[in-house]
């Protein structure tokens, strides 16, 4: 636990997950600038409405927690992160609203204070969201590190609220500054997007392939005019959701490998992002369970949609959920998980995520059931499968992917 010192108080806080030997602080230096500019300028003035946006840990919520701000991030650690950090500061949940980034927030907003997202379509979906919140005097301070600060970013706080400056940069983060232009007419929001997925061909010494490509009911999708019984599927996407605009190719080899015939067992889709992988699991298992989970309410929200246009919406086939990892999924009752997983939470890479998956599947998997985790070939999965399962076997690799499948005994 670390002390967050500013002029608004003294704020103990930590990241989500708490992980043991944790060197990397729950704030940064936007949080800082941002905080000391609202210091400077006696901002938020009385009883105004303030709304944050993309705040990573709840610094920025518990600083501002006596203004009772309304909080959207699409992130559920970011939300778990905040709600940890005002209990660890005696402060009331209740104190604020948390939204995820898909749910509308209620009224105007006096103040409007946002950490730039990495990725330029969800600041984009966020901006345009905004509008219909921000009044003429509405105050808009974004705040971010320097080095994910890009004119292209600047374009975009310009084109969809209005005038855009920035300042100077203080410890390597930066402010923009925004004034809110009601007579603006930016284009409409461009999210969700997609494209049409066709149901790849089976390729895998797992499976069954006289199922493989079995022809779904009309309902489920399009004939395509390609192979026979081929199907095509409608994939929609969040604007915050990984490949949005097509396939990513490790994605499209995993699913080439996905086991066919597994009867009436439990799949979990884990990181399931749009939920293809799940998606196509379901098409070659028509009598398995689907679980899929993402730390992303949008990739949540995506897979949902995708996966009920294919198939229709059916409590008893399919469950969304969004959580870290596979927190809150019985232990032993998964007969196969499926995984691509993530090498970068927020702005920190590395495997450690990975692992954390690999570890709470062996607890959700039941005896005898399968992980099978598709990556780059040189991230070495292997190894820590290996160490952690006691097996690891190669189920298929090409020269940037492989696929492994690790069993629990
Ligand atoms: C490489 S993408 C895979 C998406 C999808 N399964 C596919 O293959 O197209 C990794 C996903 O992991 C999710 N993710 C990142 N950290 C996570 C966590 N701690 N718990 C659950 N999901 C997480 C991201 O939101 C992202 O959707």
């Amino acid at each position: 636990m670390q002390i967050l010192s500013m002029p608004q108080g003294d704020f103990s806080l930590q990241r989500y997950p708490v992980r043991p030997r944790e060197t990397l602080r729950a704030w940064d230096a936007a949080d800082e600038y941002l905080l000391q500019q609202l210091a400077d300028e006696a901002l938020p003035a009385k009883d105004s409405r303030v709304l944050i946006v993309n705040d990573n840990f709840g610094a920025l919520s518990v600083a501002l927690h006596p203004h009772q701000p309304t909080l959207i991030s699409d992130s559920w650690l970011a939300h778990r992160a905040t709600l940890n950090n005002l209990k660890e500061n005696k402060l009331p949940p209740d104190g604020i609203s948390l939204l995820d980034a898909l749910s509308p927030p209620q009224g105007q907003f006096d103040l409007v204070l946002i950490r730039v997202p990495k990725s330029l379509a969800m600041l984009e979906d966020q901006l345009t969201r905004l509008r219909p919140h921000l009044h003429t005097e509405s105050r808009i301070l974004a705040a971010g590190m320097a080095k994910h600060i890009h004119t292209s970013t600047l374009k975009l706080f310009a084109q969809c609220l209005g005038t855009t400056t920035t300042s100077l940069a203080r410890k390597k983060a930066r402010l923009i500054l925004t004034r809110f232009d009601p007579q603006l007419s930016p284009a409409t929001d461009k999210y969700p997007s997609g494209y049409l997925l066709d149901s790849p061909l089976l390729d895998s010494p797992l499976s069954n392939s006289s199922l493989s490509n079995r022809p779904v009911s009309d309902s489920r999708g399009k004939e395509s005019g390609g192979r026979a019984n081929q199907q095509q599927y409608q994939v929609t996407n969040h604007a915050g959701v990984f490949s949005r605009d097509s396939l990513d190719i490790g994605t499209r080899f995993f699913l080439q490998h996905l086991p066919a015939s597994l009867d009436e067992k439990h799949i979990i889709d884990l990181a399931c992002g749009n939920g293809v992988v799940g998606l196509i699991a379901a098409e070659r298992n028509p009598n398995a369970r689907l679980t899929f989970v993402d730390e992303s309410f949008m990739a949540v929200e995506s897979a949902r949609l995708n996966f009920n246009t294919a198939f229709g919406a059916d409590t008893h086939k399919a469950k969304f959920q969004a959580t870290d990892c596979l927190h809150g999924i019985a232990p032993n009752s998964a007969d196969l998980i499926l995984n691509n997983p993530p090498f970068h939470q927020q702005n920190v890479v590395g495997d450690f995520i990975a692992r954390q998956m690999f570890r709470e599947s062996k607890r959700v998997l039941r005896r005898g059931g399968d992980l099978l985790v598709v990556g780059n070939r040189h991230l070495g999965y292997h190894i820590m499968l290996k160490k952690l399962f006691g097996n690891c076997e190669v189920v298929a690799s090409n020269k940037k992917f492989v696929i492994l499948s690790a069993r629990k005994a």
